[in-house]
């Protein structure tokens, strides 16, 4: 099967969260079995990234959508990559999605209808490519509307939409449609009198991926279903819903990382401090014998980190520290550097994003803190695992999938401080057991991340999709 996967990150380039790691280490995977491309957009960190790319195909103009040009390139390890080039839509620097203030693009609307259009012209055999895929597996809102594009041209491509966040919706004001080349009718993507280019793809693609077991399940219930859950509910009634569980990068290893001056395995715990010792140095953190908890996320409202806020004297008083990493809405940056400057020393706070340091929290850290309201699957979790950090997180989504509680990490049932608080207080226990603290350790360490049995859980989906739509 020859399969488009489309995305609006991939970390070969630029990479925002975790999607960015899925989309790099998923069609690696997936093109053991299938003759897999990667579409992705002309952003400037894809244009400057310094592999030679040629040009492949074009299309054309779609009502406003404009005319792009196909170039490609191939990866180092040889995975090729179409990229969507339009010096207007995408040549800027910067993230994918927000401008420098932190504030969505205003021509988003535009640019990934444009992403979507032009994976739908790629499956048509319209963008001049010699390639013609069997199959769009789409990610996201970013390019959910290939899967309403390909409805509305009469396209028999199948399609995968694969819900990494369903909070992240594309929702625009209904005055965007005519600028889309949407038809005058289009109740599918008709949100609340708005539009939204998530429910378009929920409506239309073929078949629907959430990424762990338990956030499928969590959808189709109004709490955590965005609204769209009666929608997802019938879907999953159709058997057209699934959830599949994320890996992680295997090239993530503490015995081979070049972020890290002491690499280690699972038993060389003396290793491992070396990693505590050298982090704290780092980041300027007094050498105590507590333990040190890390946070290592974007900055958002879904991540909780108003609960770690709460909760962090309650580790100072217990003679723990604190170190986090990440960046996102200033509210939550601002929580985070105002308790690090109230406790020098013993809390630090790194605005930024720094893949390497971020390496060395999970490898020196003792205890990730991971609160989510609610987590679609989260990757953090399974690196600081793989690390010997054990996980502190609210039992949700993926977590409760990858988390076995008092065995590789610590859950709580609610995601409130009192609940985050008791977990603390496990956590300063477990710490002074030394014998119970390592094997934990070990056990979270040995946990299978990999990506072998989803890989070939989508590789079914695929192959089932593909012979449907040549027996039709
Ligand atoms: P989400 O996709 O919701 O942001 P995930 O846990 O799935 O959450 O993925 C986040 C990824 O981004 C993980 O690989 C995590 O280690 C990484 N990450 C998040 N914030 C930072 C940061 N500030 N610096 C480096 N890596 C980060
Ligand atoms: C989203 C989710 C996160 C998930 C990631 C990759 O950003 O918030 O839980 O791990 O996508 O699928």
């Amino acid at each position: 099967e020859k399969i488009l996967f489309v995305t609006s990150e991939m970390r070969d380039f630029i990479k925002a969260g975790g999607l960015g790691d899925v989309s790099a280490a998923l069609p690696r995977v997936l093109a053991h079995e299938h003759d897999v491309r990667v579409l992705i957009p002309g952003y400037r960190a894809v244009l400057e990234a310094g592999t030679r790319m040629k040009k492949v195909g074009a299309t054309r103009k779609h009502g406003e959508l404009p005319a792009c040009e196909i170039g490609e390139l191939e990866t180092d390890d040889g995975l090729h990559v179409l990229v969507v080039c339009n010096e207007v839509l995408f040549n800027r620097e910067g993230s994918p999605y927000v401008n420098a203030k932190g504030i969505g693009w205003p021509d988003n609307d535009l640019r990934f209808a444009t992403l979507s259009s032009v994976a739908a012209d790629i499956a048509a055999g319209r963008a001049g490519l010699e390639w013609r895929p069997d199959l769009l597996h789409l990610n996201d809102w970013t390019c959910a509307l290939a899967a309403c594009f390909l409805h509305w041209r009469h396209q028999s491509t199948p399609s995968v939409l694969t819900i990494h966040n369903l909070a992240y919706q594309g929702i625009f004001p209904a005055s965007a449609v005519s600028r889309i080349g949407v038809p005058e009718h289009a109740p599918e993507l008709d949100f609340h009198g708005q539009v939204s280019y998530l429910r378009g793809g929920i409506a239309k693609a073929d078949f629907l991926i959430t990424v762990s077991e338990s956030y499928a399940q969590q959808i189709v219930d109004p709490v955590h279903g965005c609204g769209m859950d009666r929608l997802l509910a019938r879907r999953r009634h159709e058997g057209r819903l699934v959830g599949i569980l994320n890996g992680i990068d295997p090239s993530w290893r503490p015995q081979q990382d070049d972020a890290l001056d002491t690499p280690f395995s699972v038993g060389e715990w003396e290793r491992r401090q070396y990693n505590t010792v050298a982090l704290r140095e780092e980041l300027g953190l007094y050498p105590v014998p507590g333990p040190l908890f890390i946070f290592v996320s974007r900055m958002v409202h879904q991540k909780g980190l108003d609960l770690v806020y709460e909760a962090a004297p309650q580790i100072i008083a217990a003679g723990g520290q604190l170190a986090m990493i990440g960046r996102g809405d200033p509210l939550f940056e601002r929580m985070a550097t105002t308790l690090a400057k109230r406790y020098p020393g013993r809390i630090v706070a790194r605005i930024g994003f720094e893949e390497g340091l971020a390496h060395r929290m999970f490898a020196g850290g003792d205890f990730l803190l991971m609160p989510s309201r609610y987590e679609p699957c989260g990757l953090s979790q399974m690196y600081a695992q793989a690390y010997g950090c054990l996980p502190i997180a609210h039992a949700t989504g993926g977590l409760i999938d990858t988390i076995e509680d008092g065995v590789s990490g610590l859950l709580f049932q609610h995601a409130r401080v009192s609940d985050l608080r008791s977990c603390l207080q496990r956590a300063f226990r477990i710490f002074a057991e030394p014998l119970l603290l390592e094997a934990m350790r070990g056990a979270a360490m040995l946990e299978r991340h990999d990506w072998s049995r989803s890989g070939q859980r989508y590789t079914g989906i695929y192959r089932q999709l593909c012979t449907h739509e040549a027996a039709a």
